[in-house]
């Protein structure tokens, strides 16, 4: 072999050893990425994960037990994510969302000079009972499809328990 055919046989010989390195470098330093990601897996996603990875339930939990001991006062700090679109006072003016002062006395679509969702229009006059208010604090969209209360929803039973026994009380 001529000189030059060692050197060019050297530098290849060199080149592949540097690439099956790198490609070593680079198996340890994405390594702890692909454990990362197998740590989720798309099925999970699919079943929107809640904090703590609890799959989210498909339904309300029923509040009515909760509600012998919830909080109104508690009710009424919660009633703060509600405050941006709701006044809850008698008189109180329609905002984004209608006046609620005795919602559950007075049912849905109750405040005067609101310009409901036809979703609520058809319902105007039903009473409110705690299990639909329940359902609808949950997810409005799922229990009301078509209404235009934009909240994505109040996940803990114990929350919305306070927040219905608060509306009671309005
Ligand atoms: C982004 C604004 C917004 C937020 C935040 C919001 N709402 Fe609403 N809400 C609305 C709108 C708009 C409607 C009217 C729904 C329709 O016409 O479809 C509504 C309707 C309602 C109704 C029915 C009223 C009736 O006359 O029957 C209740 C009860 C209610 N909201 C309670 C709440 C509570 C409790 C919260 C907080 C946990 C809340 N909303 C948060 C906008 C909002």
């Amino acid at each position: 072999m001529s000189p030059q055919m060692n050197n060019i046989f050297a530098a290849i010989l060199i080149a592949g050893l540097v690439a099956m390195m790198a490609g070593f470098v680079s198996h340890i330093v994405y390594k702890p990425k692909k454990l990362e990601a197998e740590a989720y897996p798309i099925a999970a996603l699919e079943t929107a994960p809640v904090a703590g990875g609890v799959a989210a339930p498909a339904t309300a939990e029923p509040v009515t037990d909760l509600l012998a001991t919830a909080d109104i006062a508690q009710g009424e700090k919660l009633f703060k994510l509600c405050a941006s679109c709701h006044s809850i006072d008698a008189g109180g003016p329609n905002r984004v969302g209608p006046n609620l002062s005795g919602v559950m006395k007075k049912g849905h679509a109750q405040a005067a000079g609101f310009a409901y969702s036809d979703a609520f229009k058809a319902k105007a006059g039903a009473p409110w009972t705690v299990e639909e208010m329940n359902t609808f604090l949950w997810n409005p969209k799922k229990a009301i499809p078509g209404t235009k209360m934009a909240y994505a929803g109040m996940k803990k039973p114990e929350d919305r328990a306070a927040v219905i026994k608060y509306l009671q009380s309005k």
